[in-house]
């Protein structure tokens, strides 16, 4: 029987809520599978700092290190609250970042995926969803103005000014663009390579290497395109999309768009992978607003289990029945209030519930 151990980062705001139902799922693959889940709880975010002064304390650290895979909410408080908290130590300077960089996790996968059944959930008319919502996201996650030596202070003229660095390398940016070949590949073999080489020099090396990269993978089409214009087609035909790959900011403003074609962040989960450790996590933030009312879907955080499921543990078939079980509470008229308004004809259900009915789509889907 394999083990595997996950460190467990349920986070601040909505986190614990949504996670708990992530660990159902974990649980009940468990039992029907050769596997266990050492499933280990880890402290991070706004809470650890409050109690440690640290947003990844040392403990965490280690705990992350010795795990095979980490399950991360998310994490940070309302603008307000965050006020407590210097700076540098809010969860997300001090903690994600420091994770990031910690596991090198160069590669975000952020799919962004509405079934047509689905459609009512998105703004956009039907006729431009047409079958539906499917695309990814493949955002660099270790470099650029991210990670950038940044500097503030007075200059000549006696004005405060503020400057971070956007670098690129080769191999940063050869890296990124062989995982958005390589899931190409795997997908309609087209790849959208997205920059701003009308600008940033930075985008012309990137245009350079991804089309250097390219003579490795012939069968793969490769479509550049402005991340100006990639927001506009994003809303006027997103169906045009299959693979994209960006540099870390783009790839941050492009994901949250890509949530609210589909209707909500709440239906993007990710994927953040390293050459040693991998860590998922939902693409959004931790809602501090809905926290504790049971009313914020857990589809993000199931779905990064999925990702886990299949990236870190090989389990992709395991992966791809959470995927429809999801869809399929979804299809049955099922939806939160987070997500749906009341009078939409959805039954409205609770987080818990929602993720109670997931495991009943699983067991039954398992019973075929
Ligand atoms: C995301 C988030 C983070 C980012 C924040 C919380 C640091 O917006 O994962 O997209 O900007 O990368
Ligand atoms: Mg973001």
């Amino acid at each position: 029987m394999k083990n595997h151990q996950i460190a467990v980062l349920a986070g601040d705001g909505i986190g614990p809520e949504i996670t708990e139902q992530a660990l159902k799922v974990l649980r009940f693959v468990e039992r029907r599978n050769e596997v266990s889940f050492e499933l280990i709880p880890v402290a991070f975010g706004a809470g650890a700092w409050f109690e440690t002064g640290r947003s990844f304390p040392d403990a965490s650290r280690e705990a992350c290190d010795q795990a095979d895979a980490i399950l991360k909410g998310p994490v940070g408080l309302g603008v307000e609250a965050s006020k407590k908290i210097p700076p540098d130590e809010q969860p997300e300077r001090g903690g994600i970042l420091p994770m990031r960089r910690r596991y090198d996790t160069f590669a975000n996968f952020r799919p962004a995926r509405l079934p047509a059944e689905l459609a009512h959930f998105s703004p956009l008319k039907p006729e431009i969803i047409g079958d539906g919502i499917d695309f990814i996201i493949i955002r660099e996650l270790v470099g650029g103005l991210y990670f950038g030596k940044k500097e503030t202070g007075v200059n000549q003229r006696g004005l405060r000014y503020a400057r971070e660095h956007l670098e690129y390398d080769e191999f940063q940016i050869e890296r990124i663009a062989r995982v958005g070949f390589e899931t190409a590949r795997k997908r309609r073999k087209k790849l959208h390579s997205v920059h701003k080489s009308n600008v940033l020099k930075s985008s012309v090396l990137w245009s350079g290497v991804v089309g250097e990269v390219g003579r490795d993978f012939p069968d793969v089409e490769v479509v550049e395109v402005l991340v100006d214009a990639a927001a506009t087609y994003l809303c006027l035909d997103p169906g045009q999309f299959d693979v994209m790959v960006m540099e870390n900011l783009f790839g941050d403003i492009l994901s949250d768009q890509a949530g609210g074609i589909l209707g909500s962040l709440g239906l993007m989960p990710s994927a953040c992978i390293g050459p040693g450790k991998a860590y998922y996590e939902p693409s959004h933030g931790s809602a501090p607003d809905i926290a504790g009312r049971n009313i914020a879907n857990p589809y993000s955080m199931i779905g990064s289990v999925a990702m886990m499921l299949e990236m870190s543990f090989g389990m992709k078939e395991e992966a791809d029945n959470v995927w429809r079980a999801m869809q399929s509470v979804f299809a049955g008229g099922y939806s939160t209030p987070d997500l749906s308004k009341p009078g939409s004809g959805v039954t409205m259900v609770g987080t818990d519930e929602f993720g109670d009915r997931v495991i009943a789509a699983l067991q039954a889907a398992g019973q075929k």
